[in-house]
């Protein structure tokens, strides 16, 4: 697998402590006001995991399940929700929780889905944005790192559901897309 790894962007002392930055920001945006952390799987699990164990106050955890890169695909298929929440967001706070911010389109679909159904206030975070100009009319609130527009994985990132466990966010060399 590592031989797999062309660079690594971002290794694992450097995500670690930006974590623990990232949620005294959300400890300090949200004050005493309680919020439900909705993770979006799969990508979100280790980036979540790591985040949580930051945040300590009394909060519920709620999955949903997205994807816009099915199989092999290195582009956008459109998202998709594969597994929706039986959780009532009517009146709650609800802090979205991504692995990346590439188009922007998982984020909005989610939030959008979260306000019909008539969420008090929809905010949200990822660990990393990737610089594409399409990302520009839609943003998160927490953001971890920004890095150029190239297809990561690590770090629960997948390629083909491979390549989550890797403790770093790196860069596949190109022989290894569409093996
Ligand atoms: P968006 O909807 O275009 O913002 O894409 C966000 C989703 O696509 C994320 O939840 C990721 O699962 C996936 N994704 C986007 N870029 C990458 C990448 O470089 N590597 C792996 N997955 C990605
Ligand atoms: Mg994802």
């Amino acid at each position: 697998m590592v031989a797999d790894i062309q660079k690594i962007l971002l290794d694992r002392p450097t995500i670690d402590a930006r974590i623990a930055l990232l949620a005294k920001e959300i400890v300090a945006a949200y004050g005493t006001t309680e919020f439900t952390l909705m993770p979006l799987l799969t990508g979100s699990i280790i980036f979540v995991a790591d985040l949580v164990r930051h945040l300590p106050m009394r909060m519920r955890i709620e999955v949903l399940a997205v994807s816009s890169y099915p199989g092999r695909a290195i582009t956008n298929q459109g998202p998709r929700v594969l597994y929706p929440s039986t959780f009532d967001v009517a009146g709650k706070h609800v802090l979205i929780i991504d692995d990346i911010l590439d188009s922007g389109r998982t984020l909005r679909t989610v939030r959008d889905l979260l306000q019909s159904q008539g969420a008090a206030a929809v905010r949200t975070c990822v660990l990393v944005r990737k610089q594409i100009a399409q990302a520009q009319h839609i943003t998160a609130d927490f953001i971890g790192f920004d890095i150029p527009d190239e297809f990561v994985v690590g770090y629960g990132l997948d390629y083909n559901s491979y390549y989550r466990n890797l403790p770093y966010i790196a860069v596949l060399h190109p022989h290894v897309l569409g093996r």
